[in-house]
């Protein structure tokens, strides 16, 4: 397809097969709507004025090319029935693409299970380029293209990729991308185009895609409703293609029932006699529109020669417009070279580059047309034609589409396709490759294997509903001795991935308990699996809690391998679990550092660093906290595993917040919840609660608890209740409301084998109860905390439980460990503790009418908060130190405008000496967007260079987590 070319070439190429619709019945110089000049049609210079009543939706593509052309991207979805006349605005602003660059691609219908079928045919003409490309970018698109042989690369790094390409491809010449019967399109091409699509601001790229129906991809692009034509242009379109007049009733009846429709408007009347017309007959009134310009189509079908209408089932089989692959199977079925000229005569059909139909519903008349065996018939001499050498996967499917019962060499070939699919990361094909393998294999063990396979890789691809069905199917079946665990297996994985709900750890328990006699190393990696499934699920869980987890994975046969990270990992937690932490304690510890161990396996890192971060902090270890997901984050970057990367992100956010970096957790926040976005996961907001809650937000925090709950108790995620009242709990003691604080924490602390939040509630009960005078409501707390603090034997821990002592305590005991508490925590970089620790003391030194003791403790507190940003907890120290007789210094106001949270990354990045297009490549985005955001940074800063940057920023640590 010559996707790279100036528009005046290329219309030819676009534009319907021109010489057939140019049967002038009235020689107006319309073009079935195209307002043409008549002394330059047919040339191939033409230039394309208007469409019939279309002046908005052109004013808009107008808009979206100037855009491009003034390095502002943007993107458009044409949705509306078929022959409503998205292909025509298409053409319209391919028309008009006057300066720029022009690709495109076409989603077909059986292309559908070919993966990156239409991103290659979008991508093709500028992969001159891909040498351009960040090395782990070019790999990905060099394996999916099969131009190299490599590990199937993680999908988002595909679209990382084509959106990289994208804008080095529109360096040189502004883009418009095209992407027709976008319906179509293969799942692994549409996910990754909506991606790039999303991560493109001020490039010079303009994209626009025609849709029958909303595809979930696309959905959230800017979009656009194509609706028939209003009737005074209606009317005048049917004018253009009847030779007979028209009685005005006929007319109106046929404007009204096509409802402007022009395709339909065009068609419909063809079919029909004079007579037929004049007298308003003809006009099936039951069917669906499209399905009557299909019937339409149909009957001028069956007015052909029987070898004209086998070519048109030949090429409406093959997908690929390959005039080549149709002569072939043409030849092979019988059909000669002069078949084709009655279908160019009536304009169904044209061969030249390449195979186009009149339009898509003549593709789908003629399939339908043909008989089931016709049609097994036309796809095997398809399939003998094409080369499987050079096209093994179209083979495959040809021959799987010729083939009518059970059959175990189609079925073997399949399988290998699926193979192939597969290693090109192409996980949406593998799997309908394997399930059609499945449905023709005629030795039932066999086929219930490849149907659990075919589930296994949906399950991989996200396509969880698919995943369940052919589980089902496999189920069913015989599928031996080994798969019955590995079954259990897939059902509680697909139960944890599709809501991370209470249903999960029950399932992942059983599985995980079947498979310890098969393969003990899975019956571990499982029992992990559970154990996290089951933290989740918390209070919320019905089964499989944490301790009976955790007592199962004990008592399991321990793993014939020497123990890996994540084994001692999974008998740290356990042990935690069950025991308590005196001996969980230390069991984490080996586990903690095992996984900063240089040699861990990167597989054993992707998948676990994130939790054993969450465990180091859990256990008070605040650098092996900040260190495991330092160490995750750019490695899933780096090959691209962005479905954990949010995960990663969340937990590290912790480590900011922990050391006072508000501005750092934020930019993480921002980046976690858009990956999410971009990858359609569910936005879980812990890091964003926890943020608000620690600046003492209320209404923010409210609001985010209020939406969350809900989603929490209805996918049964306790955890995330857990959480709010925590946060709630840390909300209300930064303002001084120590009732609420106190019913919060002891909600969040009620059970200390959720693990992650109950401690620190512990650490917030203690505070609240310490200020209402109900300190007997503290002892247990007091008690978990201070065994947690000493198996952990930090500074963090041990400074924490000695100004939470302090709190119960009196008199000299009590300054005691205030001294305690401060000394402890300035050895650590945990500032929010610190400042926690001072104000606290400052406090009590006010009571016992120490005053000058008192401000100078309250002073530090309030100047910490307030470089924090923890307006809440600043507050209250100005209310004590006010009550000391000091008056706090008001603040200097901050005139300067707020940077959004991706413009202080890349404000950041950049002062870190980083290049625009460095920035880029960390944060999916173009140089040119990194320009656009360091534009209004400097803008917003009132500075004119990037080297000044290092003086107006605050300083605080890499918020992406490179250290
Ligand atoms: N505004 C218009 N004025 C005149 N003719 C038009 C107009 N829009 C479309 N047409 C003509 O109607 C026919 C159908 O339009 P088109 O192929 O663009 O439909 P479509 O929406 O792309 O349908 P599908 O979903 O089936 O691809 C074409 O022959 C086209 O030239
Ligand atoms: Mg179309």
């Amino acid at each position: 397809m010559s996707a790279d070319a100036m528009p005046s070439e290329r219309f030819d190429d676009l534009g319907p097969a021109v010489p057939a619709l140019l049967d002038g019945r009235r020689g107006r110089g319309v073009l079935h709507g195209l307002k043409l000049d008549e002394s330059h049609v047919p040339s191939r210079h033409r230039e394309l004025t208007s469409l019939r009543g279309r002046r908005r939706e052109c004013a808009a593509l107008d808009r979206l090319l100037d855009g491009a052309r003034g390095r502002r991207s943007g993107a458009l979805v044409l949705r509306g029935e078929p022959g409503v006349g998205k292909t025509a605005l298409l053409q319209y602003a391919i028309g008009s693409a006057t300066g720029l660059r022009v690709v495109r691609a076409v989603g077909v219908e059986s292309e559908m299970e070919l993966p990156f079928a239409a991103l290659h045919q979008l991508c093709a003409p500028l992969l001159d380029r891909l040498e351009r490309l960040p090395g782990p970018q070019r790999g990905a698109l060099a394996t999916v293209f099969g131009l190299s042989v490599g590990d199937a690369p993680d999908r988002f790094l595909v679209a990382v990729a084509v959106r990289s390409l994208l804008s080095e491809a529109a360096e040189e010449r502004p883009l418009l991308c095209v992407v027709d019967d976008a319906h179509w399109l293969d799942r692994e091409s549409a996910q990754a185009l909506a991606f790039a699509t999303r991560r493109l601001l001020a490039d010079s790229i303009a994209l626009v895609f025609a849709t029958r129906e909303p595809s979930e991809p696309l959905m959230g692009l800017p979009e656009r409703v194509v609706d028939g034509l209003g009737t005074a242009d209606a009317r005048e379109l049917l004018d253009s293609v009847v030779r007979a007049p028209l009685d005005d009733d006929v007319r109106e009846r046929i404007v009204a029932e096509t409802r402007g429709n022009p395709l339909a408007l065009l068609e419909l009347p063809r079919g029909l006699s004079p007579t037929e017309l004049a007298g308003g007959f003809g006009l099936p009134r039951t069917l669906a529109l499209s399905s009557q310009i299909e019937e339409s189509f149909k009957r001028r079908l069956e007015a052909l020669p029987k070898d004209t209408q086998l070519l048109l089932m030949v090429a409406a089989a093959e997908p690929a417009g390959d005039p080549a692959a149709v002569w072939r199977a043409a030849e092979r079925v019988g059909v000669a070279r002069q078949a084709l000229e009655p279908a160019e005569a009536a304009g169904l059909l044209e061969v030249g580059a390449r195979v186009r139909f009149r339009h898509p519903l003549v593709r789908s008349a003629v399939y339908r047309a043909a008989s089931a065996q016709q049609r097994r018939e036309v796809h095997r001499a398809l399939a003998e034609a094409t080369d499987a050498e050079t096209d093994p996967e179209r083979r495959a499917w040809h021959l799987a589409e010729a083939t009518a019962g059970p059959d175990e060499d189609v079925a073997s070939e399949l399988e290998r396709a699926a193979a192939r699919a597969q290693a090109r990361g192409g996980v949406a094909a593998a799997a309908a490759f394997l399930q059609r393998a499945a449905e023709l294999t005629p030795a039932p063990r066999r086929s219930a294997q490849r149907a659990f396979a075919a589930a296994q890789i949906s399950y991989e691809a996200g396509a969880l509903d698919e995943a369940l069905a052919l589980l089902a199917t496999a189920e069913m079946g015989d599928v031996g001795d080994l798969e019955p665990a590995r079954v259990h297996l897939l059902r509680a994985q697909i139960a944890f991935a599709s809501r991370r709900g209470s249903d999960a750890p029950p399932l992942l328990l059983k599985a995980a308990r079947a498979l310890e006699a098969v393969d003990p190393n899975l019956a571990r990696a499982t029992y992990l699996d559970a154990l996290n499934a089951a933290l989740f699920a918390g209070r919320l869980g019905k089964g499989g809690s944490a301790v009976e987890v955790s007592r199962a994975a004990l008592s399991a046969p321990p793993s014939p391998r020497s123990p890996q990270a994540s084994d001692l990992l999974l008998d740290g937690l356990a042990l935690l679990i069950t025991d308590g932490p005196s001996v969980g304690t230390p069991a984490l510890k080996r586990a903690v550092a095992a996984f900063r161990d240089e040699d861990l396996a990167t597989e054993e890192g992707m998948r676990w660093l994130w939790l054993a971060g969450r465990a180091a902090g859990f256990i008070w270890d605040y650098e092996g906290w900040d260190a495991l997901t330092a160490r995750q984050i750019p490695v899933a970057r780096n090959v691209g595993a962005l479905a954990v990367l949010p995960l990663a992100l969340s937990t590290r956010v912790g480590v900011h917040l922990f050391a006072g970096e508000p501005r750092a957790a934020t930019s993480l926040v921002e980046e976690s919840e858009a990956l999410s976005r971009a990858t359609h996961s569910r936005i879980v907001p812990y890091a964003a609660i926890t943020l608000a809650a620690l600046r003492g937000r209320e209404d923010e925090v409210k609001r985010l608890v209020g939406t969350s709950t809900k989603d929490f108790v209805a996918s049964g995620e306790g955890l995330g209740l857990t959480l709010a009242q925590w946060a709630t709990s840390v909300l209300s003691n930064g303002l001084g409301r120590y009732e609420d604080a106190l019913g919060a924490a002891e909600q969040a602390a009620e059970n200390p084998h959720e693990l992650w939040f109950s401690t620190w509630a512990a650490v917030e009960l203690i505070e609240a109860a310490s200020r209402t005078g109900e300190v007997e409501r503290a002892a247990d707390a007091l008690e978990w905390l201070s065994r947690s603090a000493r198996a952990s034997a930090s500074d963090w821990g041990l400074g924490v439980e000695a100004r939470s002592r302090a709190l119960l305590s009196d008199g000299d005991a009590a300054e005691r460990l205030y001294r305690e508490a401060i000394e402890r925590l300035q050895r650590t970089r945990l500032r929010v503790d610190l400042a926690r620790a001072q104000l606290v003391y400052g406090e009590w030194l006010r009571r016992e009418r120490r005053r000058l003791d008192a401000r100078e403790h309250l002073r530090t507190a309030l100047e910490m908060f307030r470089a924090m940003e923890m307006e809440g907890f600043a507050g209250r120290a100005e209310r004590e130190l006010s009550a000391t007789g000091e008056r706090a210094r008001k603040r200097t106001v901050d005139t300067r405008e707020e940077l959004t949270a991706q413009e202080a990354q890349v404000a950041r990045l950049a002062r870190d000496g980083l290049s625009n297009s460095a920035i880029g490549e960390r944060l999916f985005i173009s140089q040119h967007t990194v320009a656009y955001h360091l534009r209004k940074v400097f803008t917003k800063l009132e500075i004119t260079s990037r080297n000044q940057l290092g003086r107006v920023l605050r300083p605080s640590s890499d918020p992406a987590g490179l250290v």
